[in-house]
């Protein structure tokens, strides 16, 4: 096992499900945050996802960071690979070989809630680039950027679509604190989903063979285990709507009839209405100029914005002003 810092136990990680959970499922509309979807079964849904023939963003991030990591390596000539939110880091080889390949790499710091996909990702990078120090931080992307390690020009990834999990006022705040966390002239490389036709947006979250609905569900069950919750999981449907003005995916649960849920390690009790929904996930989907007056915002400025050929999903560098 490799040496992680942590900045997140399993007490701090216990303390903030249930505080989400007393938030979200006691408010009149009621929601849930889906960085609790990612249990061990959840992040194999998500992997299941990502093959998914619906399912295009992993596929066309994937042939953007193809095509462009020399260049990416080029440009920045970074001597430390930060990744935000890495999971298995599969992505990330890309960057690296590109990195390594230019020279000046010396550090890849890979930041992740999940001990166990961090320490499993850093053992394997260890091995496969000998000549590069490997540290695992154990941390929320929300909470702990200003504790990364400085030395040299950082790169800070952050891939997948995931800054689309936070509502606009979250992509605020997490900009300004990541560049707070930056020196001015260090890069920021951002995965983006775009904005395009409901019919192809839709059924990625919506798949023909119902991955992403038990995906969907998985937070029920991560509530049951957790919190000794009641939730007959079988019993909420998966709604996935695309929401024109606010450009971005929700995914809901539905509950198929009344029900009365007890979460005893709350001391609380749900009552859901028949048809009752509950948010589960925002996904935002962007534009260009959008997304480009939101790192301005911030105090990044674009400097690259590259997409796949299909013009699905973006990827962008910016820098640090
Ligand atoms: C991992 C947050 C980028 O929003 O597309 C996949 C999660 N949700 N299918 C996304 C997800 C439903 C995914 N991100």
């Amino acid at each position: 096992m490799p040496d992680l810092e942590t900045y997140l136990d399993d007490a701090d990680l216990a303390r903030s499900l249930r505080a989400d959970v007393r938030t979200g499922l006691t408010a009149t509309a009621k929601w849930l945050p889906p960085k609790w979807f990612y249990d061990a079964r959840g992040s194999a849904l998500f992997e299941e996802i990502t093959r998914l023939p619906e399912y295009y963003p992993t596929r066309a991030e994937r042939a953007v960071l193809q095509a462009r990591a020399p260049e990416i390596a080029r440009i920045t000539a970074a001597k430390t690979l930060v990744e935000l939110g890495s999971g298995s880091s599969e992505k990330t080889r890309l960057l690296l070989d590109a990195l390594s390949a230019d020279g000046a790499l010396g550090t890849f710091i890979p930041l992740d809630v999940s001990a166990a996909a961090l320490s499993e990702a850093v053992a394997a990078l260890t091995a496969e680039y000998p000549g590069l120090t490997v540290r695992g931080i154990v941390g929320d992307f929300t909470r702990h950027l200003r504790l990364l390690p400085g030395g040299g020009t950082r790169l800070v990834a952050f891939l997948g679509g995931t800054i689309g999990n936070l509502l606009p006022a979250e992509r605020h705040e997490f900009l300004t604190t990541l560049r707070a966390a930056l020196d001015a002239g260090e890069w920021l490389l951002l995965g983006t989903d775009l904005v395009k036709d409901e019919s192809v947006l839709l059924p990625a979250y919506d798949d023909a063979a119902g991955v992403t609905a038990e995906f969907n569900r998985n937070v029920l069950r991560v509530v049951n285990r957790e919190l000794g919750a009641a939730f007959d999981v079988d019993t909420f449907d998966h709604v996935a709507r695309w929401d024109p003005t606010n450009e971005w995916i929700e995914m809901r649960l539905a509950a198929r009839t009344a029900m009365r849920v007890p979460i005893p390690e709350l001391d609380l009790v749900v009552d859901f209405a028949a048809g009752e929904q509950v948010r589960t996930e925002v996904s935002a989907k962007f534009r260009r100029e959008g997304l480009e007056r939101e790192l301005e915002g911030a105090n990044f400025t674009l400097r690259h914005w590259w997409t796949d050929p299909d013009g699905l999903f973006a990827v962008s560098l910016s820098q640090a002003r």
